[in-house]
């Protein structure tokens, strides 16, 4: 008896035990709960048809897999994150972090690891000013599909003073490195081209009444408001200055771009200015094939801001893998991966891509939208 009952544990035990399949794992690190998930769960469809793509190319004598991680938007979680992310041998690559404040010290999780980071939304030039640095005493794993604030930023000031001729702003910011770091470009191009720049003062994100200091802003009587940080804080911040009645043009950035604003600030988004970084897809050819087959994949979700630059991300890396990192017999060469998006040119839902020393995209391009009925119009 007792001996057919070690026999029944050993069958049991043997279940378990099948060798693991072998697989290529691409990382995605980004917040999937949390105020602002609904962007990172977009950029998790972007990656996951990416992935879905190369699965069914079959370039690859391996599964490829998707991991997904939930840094929910904090820098400290960014960091246990990128940890985890390290200690899975089949990770080949991440891709993220959505927010720069999550990114610039997950980088060097990476770095320290010889692994590739390619950001498809984190903004902020210190992410890859970083490793240009003497104390980076590491591989230079970081690259950016997307452009930076300091060219947002100046971009901004540029339309908002000579297209739309405002003299006077009061700046507003979430204190992050995002939102801050944002501002302070705008307010830099805004004041030396001969803008007045009346205040510049922050709020936290996850605060939800703004009432005070939109009483002061409105006795300062400013022709518009710039605001720096993510749609949650942004839509209430209009939303709440149409109800004291004040009627400055509201201006902000990338992390507005999304229909998730107009469900915050409701009517009062309408004729908001939003930029972001990049040219609208609709206009690319290429991204004509990604258009469809998201709205196939996915037909009851809108696109997020981000979710094209997480499918060329995950897509860049994948190229990397495939022509420079898998060696005989199927291992792999992390540092040959990094090395190859050096000189990479690489034509897709962006235009081209092409890095340049410090490793952003040498595509600079910005554009502004006009709210108009829930729709971002785009002027230039
Ligand atoms: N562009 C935003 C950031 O850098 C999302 O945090």
């Amino acid at each position: 008896m007792k001996k057919i009952n070690y026999l029944l544990l050993a069958f049991i035990l043997s279940l378990g035990c099948k060798p693991k399949e072998k697989v290529y794992r691409v990382a995605l690190a980004v917040p999937l709960t949390g105020d602002i998930a609904a962007m990172g769960q977009g950029m998790k469809r972007g990656a996951q048809l990416a992935v879905d793509e190369a699965n069914l190319s079959g370039r690859f004598k391996r599964k490829i897999e998707l991991r997904a991680l939930d840094d929910r938007a904090d820098p400290k979680e960014a960091v246990n994150v990128a940890n985890q992310i390290v200690s899975d041998p089949q990770i080949v690559a991440v891709i993220g972090h959505l927010n720069s404040g999550c990114s610039i010290p997950a980088a060097q999780v990476y770095a320290k690891n010889n692994l590739l980071m390619v950001t498809p939304a984190a903004t902020n030039p210190k992410l890859t000013l970083q490793q240009q640095e003497s104390s980076w005493k590491w591989i230079k794993n970081i690259f950016r599909v997307n452009t930076t604030d300091d060219v947002q930023g100046q971009f901004a000031a540029n339309y908002v003073l000579k297209n739309l001729k405002i003299h006077t702003v009061c700046i507003i910011h979430d204190k992050t490195p995002y939102g801050q770091g944002l501002c302070e470009e705008f307010q830099k191009a805004y004041s030396a081209q001969g803008g007045e720049v009346l205040s510049f003062e922050g709020i936290s994100t996850g605060d939800r009444d703004f009432k005070a200091l939109l009483t002061r802003i409105k006795s300062q009587e400013p022709e518009a408001i710039y605001f720096g940080g993510i749609y949650n804080e942004g839509g209430l911040l209009v939303k709440q200055a149409r109800e004291l009645g004040l009627k400055s043009h509201f201006i902000s950035g990338d992390a507005l771009q999304t229909s998730e604003f107009f469900k915050v600030a409701g009517a009062a988004s309408e004729n908001s200015y939003i930029t972001n970084v990049g040219i609208p897809p609709e206009r690319i050819p290429q991204a004509k094939t990604f258009l469809e087959s998201y709205k196939n994949k996915y037909p009851n979700k809108d696109i997020q801001p981000y979710d094209h630059y997480a499918y060329e991300a995950t897509n860049i890396a994948l190229l990397s893998l495939e022509k420079a990192g898998i060696q005989a017999g199927g291992n792999m060469d992390k540092t040959k991966m990094i090395e190859f998006l050096r000189t990479l040119k690489y034509q897709g839902v962006l235009g081209v891509t092409e890095f340049d020393e410090k490793g952003d995209t040498k595509n600079k391009a910005v554009s502004i939208y006009l709210v108009k009925n829930n729709q971002f119009v785009p002027l230039n």
